[in-house]
């Protein structure tokens, strides 16, 4: 007998278990899951700079005009007026006063609110440079309190659709409805089917897909690719933002440079220590993020260098208070053999967040009845063109809330007859197992022609050239690879690839340079 979930939760970071404790709560039979095998592999916990939360300061107009901005005045103006309305409540009654989470404090007691690059006001709760660390923390001993179940080290495969599964004909003259999942067990290698009524994707972002990211290996955008096979919307899959500063480093890669260290006072610096970015923009290292990281890069190409500099020790109170504040990032530089008390830090635009994605509704609603989307995989419309920073966690802990409660007040189970219709699993005969290398070699194809093409700066020709090169990779990875035994690197490896399709594909489309989609020939 197969089991069946009131509700499945793919992912780990802020957005799934916050989602999975208001469920809980709310009496609901769930399940967590994550393909990783140690469940604090996400995003979140990668965090440095912190979350938007509510002080007396701010005022919800004054952070709308800063979103706005930001994200270029494309942005969903109905999600950012419920975000701004709800989210920095929302953030001080769940982490602080529900889950007790400690921000850091000044010395006469009240929370230090930090500032980041275009918000004027200084709203950003913080823990030093961990606030990611410390959040999923909270999230997690919540989860343990409320013995939520989390199956880690499975792979979702696909999402079942009554359309595309069922073995009732009748099903396909029915709107489309999501009914469960097929799931890899990565140990076992055996494709398991997991029915549920509703299924939330909260698999994070894309980060992997690029040559340079500050996001974690896994981040291959698992969650955009399976609802995109199943039928359901798009948006704005060209809007990748590139955090400006990335530790670029031989040996540690994937390390966020937190612009929190621009927020107070840190300048960059080309190979000649001299100032730049006041030719790029009047509010200089607080620019929006995409402005900073083109210039960045603009001064790189010029300069015929693979990095620039961030130098914070001239600018930074002293030494002590550096190791203080930036203990993670001083910590982690200085394994790398750089001191960032005494010089300057080597610094790379990073592919860092993806503003586009599954197309939801206020409530995190997909266009196919019974999948949600929340986080990053999502696409609210926040963040329009481009991210203020330390939004996210935020969203996704508001989208989480807001998705939970929609659950709660619609539910309706599928029937039994009609999830029994659903088969298993049929795993081809030949099964091959193949040489990890390969499949490395082809995620580095990718993540080159996403990087020289699809990135910061792009031309149409450029992007003409990704595509062309992405049919062939597509005709090649699942050609090759049909007969293969199905395991985690396949599956991200085609989930890639599709993605990737659907970002070049989405930035060929328009036509227009806007936010962190910036095309500088004439696209006509
Ligand atoms: C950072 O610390 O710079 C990242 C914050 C964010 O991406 O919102």
């Amino acid at each position: 007998m197969r089991k069946i979930y009131d509700i499945i939760i793919i992912g780990s970071g802020i957005s799934g278990l916050s989602a999975a404790i208001f469920l809980k709560e709310a009496g609901f039979n769930i399940l967590v899951l994550t393909k990783a095998k140690n469940v604090y592999n996400t995003n979140t916990n990668l965090a440095q700079g912190g979350i938007i939360g509510f002080t007396e300061n701010d005022d919800p107009t004054v952070l709308k005009k800063d979103i706005m901005h930001a994200g270029s005045n494309f942005n969903n103006e109905s999600a950012v007026d419920i975000f701004v309305e709800e989210a920095p409540k929302l953030v001080k009654k769940f982490f602080i006063d529900d889950l007790g989470v400690q921000f850091t404090h000044l010395p006469d007691g009240k929370i230090n609110f930090t500032e980041e690059g275009a918000h004027s006001v200084k709203r950003i709760l913080h823990y030093a440079d961990k606030t990611g660390e410390v959040l999923q923390q909270a999230l997690f001993d919540q989860i343990k309190k409320m013995n939520i179940p989390i199956l880690a080290s499975h792979t979702a495969v696909d999402i079942i659709t009554n359309n595309h599964n069922s073995e009732d004909n009748q099903e396909l003259y029915k709107p489309r409805e999501v009914m469960g999942l097929y799931v890899l067990d990565n140990r076992k290698g055996i494709v398991r089917t997991l029915l549920a009524h509703k299924i939330i994707v909260a698999t994070g972002g894309i980060g992997n897909l690029y040559h340079h990211t500050t996001n974690p290996e896994i981040a291959t955008g698992d969650g955009m690719s399976m609802a995109y096979r199943a039928g359901a919307d798009i948006i704005n899959a060209e809007l990748i933002q590139f955090h400006p500063t990335a530790l670029y480093h031989k040996d540690i890669k994937r390390f966020l440079i937190s612009e929190v260290l621009r927020g107070e006072g840190a300048k960059l610096i080309d190979h000649q220590g001299l100032q730049f970015m006041k030719d790029y923009a009047p509010q200089k290292e607080l620019a929006p993020r995409d402005v900073v990281a083109r210039a960045i890069y603009n001064e790189m190409r010029k300069a015929g260098k693979d990095y620039m500099l961030l130098d914070l020790y001239n600018f930074y109170k002293g030494p002590q208070q550096i190791r203080e504040r930036f203990s993670k990032i001083y910590k982690t530089c200085l394994k790398g053999g750089i001191d960032i008390t005494k010089e300057p830090i080597p610094i790379v635009p990073a592919a860092h967040y993806f503003c586009g994605g599954i197309k939801v509704d206020k409530n995190g609603k997909t266009s196919i009845q019974n999948l949600y989307a929340i986080g990053e995989v999502s696409c609210t419309g926040l963040h329009g063109a481009n991210r203020l920073a330390s939004s996210s966690l935020a969203e996704g802990l508001l989208w989480a809330k807001r998705a939970a409660n929609h659950i709660r007040n619609n539910f309706k189970e599928i029937e039994i007859t009609r999830l029994k219709s659903i088969p298993d699993w049929i795993s081809p005969k030949a099964q091959i197992q193949f040489d990890p290398l390969l499949l490395e070699q082809d995620m580095r194809a990718i993540q080159l022609t996403m990087w020289n093409y699809a990135g910061i700066i792009r031309t149409r020709r450029g992007l003409e050239r990704a595509r062309s090169d992405l049919n062939y990779y597509s005709y090649r990875i699942f050609k090759f690879y049909q007969d293969a035994k199905l395991e985690q690197k396949i599956i991200e490896l085609r989930n890639a690839v599709v993605n990737a399709s659907i970002i070049v594909n989405a930035a060929l489309h328009n036509k227009k340079s806007i936010g962190c989609h910036y095309v500088i020939d004439d696209c006509k």
